[in-house]
């Protein structure tokens, strides 16, 4: 399926333009299934997604679940945690019970290969698959890439981005600091309804075009291609002015 580019004068549309998304796509799936599950990613993501979102009263977030696409071995309350980074933009801002949110064990941050087997474990278990051979189907998951053309903590030429028999890997020695995450696998990134990649500031032109236009697939970014669900990329218009799929 074709992804589906917007493009924003600024980022604070892109930001508009999220919350209005995350609205509709969040109704929609508490209409057919009773909730809504969400995996966030870190770096700038979470800040661009809940500047509006946070503040939106149409939204029913007790029936949201919260997952990550990625997250660092670290202690829930260390700066470079992407779950202090999504609570501290959301989390306290909205009533999303606690034990809808699903984070690292930080008894195993110092095992990433173990905290990454726990993980899909809580996963599977919080989304009820009792279907452990195919990859659980999330309702949307948000992505950043890197200028290297990463995604969660996909990075090129790593083993990671081949794993296809797990739904959640281990990295420790992540170009990107810190070196030990976890992260989910490209199975479960293309078997969700909705993947939205948001992209802002300009520096990731060229990476985008090569991801959008080329389909390089020399690039994790570029091997996100959900099987039934949909693409989406929310750019600004410094990201996507050299794009032709503008
Ligand atoms: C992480 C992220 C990572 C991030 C990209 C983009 O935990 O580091 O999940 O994949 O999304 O590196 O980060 P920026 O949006 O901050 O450039």
């Amino acid at each position: 399926m074709q992804p589906k580019v917007f493009s924003f004068s600024s980022a604070d549309q892109v930001a508009q333009a999220l919350d209005t998304f995350l609205e509709k796509a969040s109704a929609e799936a508490i209409r057919r299934s009773g909730r809504f599950t969400v995996a966030f990613s870190g770096g700038s993501l979470p800040a661009t997604v809940a500047k509006y979102l946070k503040d939106n009263k149409n939204v029913d977030f007790s029936k949201w679940f919260v997952f990550f696409s990625d997250e660092r071995c670290v202690e829930h309350t260390d700066s470079e945690s992407n779950y202090k980074l999504v609570k501290d933009e959301l989390l306290s801002h909205v009533p999303i019970p606690s034990a809808q949110v699903v984070k690292i064990s930080e008894a195993l941050v110092n095992d990433s290969k173990k905290a990454a087997e726990d993980y899909e474990l809580q996963m599977l278990k919080a989304l009820g698959c009792d279907v452990v051979n195919q990859p659980p189907a999330f309702d949307c998951i948000l992505l950043g890439i890197g200028p290297d053309g990463h995604t969660c903590s996909l990075f090129p030429g790593f083993s990671q981005v081949e794993v296809k028999d797990k739904w959640v890997t281990s990295i420790d020695d992540s170009p990107k600091p810190p070196p030990s995450r976890i992260t989910l696998t490209l199975p479960v990134l293309n078997h969700a309804k909705n993947v939205a990649f948001v992209v802002t500031g300009g520096s990731k032109c060229d990476v985008v075009k090569r991801i959008v236009d080329d389909c390089d697939q020399s690039l994790p970014a570029a091997r996100v291609a959900p099987l039934v669900g949909s693409l989406y990329w929310f750019l600004d218009d410094a990201t996507s002015k050299s794009l032709i799929a503008n």
